[in-house]
């Protein structure tokens, strides 16, 4: 029992100092990490995360020929060449190219762990990459942190799930102290894990989620069964919060 694992539902329920010297991967599977995740597969250079559309803009000043790419409220920012769908990150798009990108909660929860030894990105897409990178790191640092987006500083369903079938994941060679944030996570993974194994798809129970309804309010339905595809991608991005630059 001499590593850690700890889950927060939201960045507001933790600190940048508690945050500071840990391996941290931050959830924000509608879409944000979804979709970096994709672009990086699909051949970008590199992403840049942005916390503000200014200084996306401003940075992509300094970068001739770069994509700027995100949303607010949703939906593409006016005179971005994309949003936030996975799909717009194709590889006749991205390949070769830098991403230059912000969106309402996902690069915000990432600035929150600036000081963090490690900053990963983590959704359902790359989710045994992610759980491999962490079997790694408990020797090396022996402190692990979910850190969920969540959607307008409301906690989301979608994100808390992912944190939960990874402390589930990892916590079942033992070895892990965890939170109460973390049991809780991992009991409603099980419960849900349930339904996927009789006829449920993941994007079933993704649908009913705040983020999910937001994205079918918005007419980005198909974004959902794209996030929900367990294991399409191998790589972890890892964020260098010295440039704020994703590889
Ligand atoms: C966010 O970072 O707020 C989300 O990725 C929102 C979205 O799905 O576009």
């Amino acid at each position: 029992m001499n590593s850690t694992l700890e889950v927060y539902f939201l960045p507001e329920l933790t600190t940048a100092e508690n945050l500071a010297g840990k391996t941290v991967v931050v959830i924000d599977v509608l879409r944000a990490t979804t979709t970096i995740a994709h672009a990086l597969a699909a051949g970008a250079r590199q992403v840049f995360v942005c916390e503000t559309v200014d200084e996306a803009r401003e940075l992509a000043a300094t970068l001739p020929g770069s994509l700027l790419g995100g949303e607010r409220g949703g939906v593409r920012i006016e005179g971005f060449d994309l949003g936030n769908s996975p799909t717009e990150y194709a590889p006749e798009v991205v390949r070769g190219k830098t991403v230059i990108f912000t969106t309402t909660n996902g690069t915000r929860a990432m600035r929150v762990a600036g000081q963090a030894r490690q900053l990963l990105l983590g959704a359902f897409v790359n989710f045994s990459a992610v759980c491999d990178a962490l079997r790694r790191e408990p020797a090396i640092s022996g402190a692990i942190v979910l850190l969920c987006a969540g959607t307008d500083r409301q906690v989301t369903r979608e994100d808390v799930l992912f944190a939960g079938a990874v402390t589930d994941e990892l916590c079942r060679a033992g070895g892990f102290r965890i939170n109460d944030q973390a049991a809780i996570a991992a009991d409603a993974w099980r419960v849900a894990a349930r339904d996927l194994r009789g006829a449920a798809p993941l994007a079933e129970t993704l649908r009913e989620t705040r983020g999910g309804q937001n994205l079918i309010d918005l007419g980005l339905e198909r974004d959902i069964a794209i996030a929900a595809d367990i294991d399409r991608l191998t790589h972890v991005p890892r964020v260098d919060t010295a440039n704020w630059s994703v590889l």
